[in-house]
């Protein structure tokens, strides 16, 4: 081989051993047989060499060739495989180690009081039963003894959908008590059901909002008198307050759909807000014995089985129980308000396992 040769082949071999990565290795295989390449002008010039030596010359510059080309190929195979097992190296996952800490979502308090008190009827035997949102004139008035045209149906103004031609329009629920009368129809008695859900009325400033959730009761049973209702809702307040003498007073009221009527208050202290502390009364809920012609609407006689029934609104009892003191972030997704107000989703509410 002659010197020219030796030389380059040399000098390419230790380029090839120099190239840290494939890119390297391809400027170096470009400058070697490229078409301005060392070797390619080699083979180009080989029609200069005297005919007697060119096929010698031709014979040592295919050799080389090949002998480079296996060289940059080895290289290649080399680099990729370093460049595996460095990837390799660099995203290994020890499945061992603690999972890195991530934005975890939280129970809204509506959501999570409805779980307490789910939890604290539960264990007093009471079921769920929901109802539609968009009720009939009939369950959410008529049935619960609030005829057309009653002064009741002003203080519960809503919404009202489009009416098929001679029907009374339906309308956004104005309260959870239409389930009452579902309840009674779909399951018969006796009968002892909570109904959560969200209710309606054209209202809205800073203590109201258009959409709002209650919880109804409806205890029916025969029997039934107005110390179960007592018995019942003391204990409710003070398990969902988690004060255990929380004061509860029973105080004369009116509602189309009981008689008697009461209206429940609690003890606290409204300057502080302190529950069950001070001299002051906070109501919290209606409630009364079912009215008989409520009864009678859906076909029980009032003679043989008696209840009673209550409803409340959950944000207000929601806003009581934690110091939330505005009705408006409950609906603004505001995900600051939620970190501060919301629920760890891993604790259940257990609260009738405290009571
Ligand atoms: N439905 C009533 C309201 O929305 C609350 C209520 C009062 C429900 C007395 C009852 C009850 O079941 O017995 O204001």
């Amino acid at each position: 081989m002659t010197d020219d040769l030796h030389t380059l082949e040399t000098e390419t071999a230790a380029a090839i051993e120099a190239a840290a990565d494939p890119r390297a290795l391809e400027a170096v295989r470009v400058g070697l047989l490229g078409r301005n390449g060392r070797l390619t002008a080699l083979l180009r010039d080989l029609g200069k060499t005297p005919p007697e030596d060119r096929r010698a010359r031709g014979a040592a510059l295919n050799a080389l060739r090949d002998r480079l080309a296996a060289a940059l190929e080895a290289r290649r195979v080399t680099l990729d495989e370093a460049a595996l097992t460095a990837r390799l190296a660099a995203e290994r996952i020890d499945v061992t180690l603690p999972p890195p800490p991530r934005p975890q979502g939280l129970i809204h308090p509506i959501s999570r009081s409805m779980e307490e008190m789910a939890a604290i009827f539960g264990a007093m035997g009471f079921a769920i039963a929901e109802g539609p949102d968009v009720e009939t004139d009939w369950h959410n008035f008529s049935a619960l003894n609030i005829p057309a045209h009653h002064p009741a149906r002003d203080d519960q103004d809503t919404f009202y959908l489009t009416a098929p031609a001679g029907a009374p329009p339906p309308v956004l629920r104005t309260h959870t008590s239409p389930v009452q009368v579902r309840a009674m129809l779909a399951r018969g008695v006796p009968l002892r059901v909570i109904v959560p859900g969200r209710t309606y009325r054209a209202d809205h400033d800073a203590t109201h909002s258009p959409m709002f959730h209650q919880v109804e009761g409806l205890v029916i049973d025969r029997d039934i008198t107005l110390g179960h209702l007592k018995g019942c809702l003391i204990d409710f307040l003070r398990a969902f307050f988690a004060v255990p003498d929380l004061p509860v007073r029973f105080r004369a009221s009116y509602f189309p759909f009981t008689e008697p009527s009461m209206e429940v208050d609690i003890g606290w202290d409204r300057k502080s807000g302190a529950l069950g502390q001070g001299q002051d009364w906070l109501e919290i809920l209606g409630s009364g014995m079912v009215h008989p012609r409520v009864l009678a609407n859906v076909g029980i006689d009032p003679r043989e089985f008696q209840g009673f029934a209550f409803g409340m609104g959950i944000e207000r009892v929601t806003m009581l129980k934690h110091g939330i003191p505005d009705l408006r972030p409950f609906y603004d997704s505001d995900i600051r308000w939620l970190r501060h107000y919301g629920f760890n989703p891993l604790a259940p509410a257990l609260l009738h396992e405290a009571a």
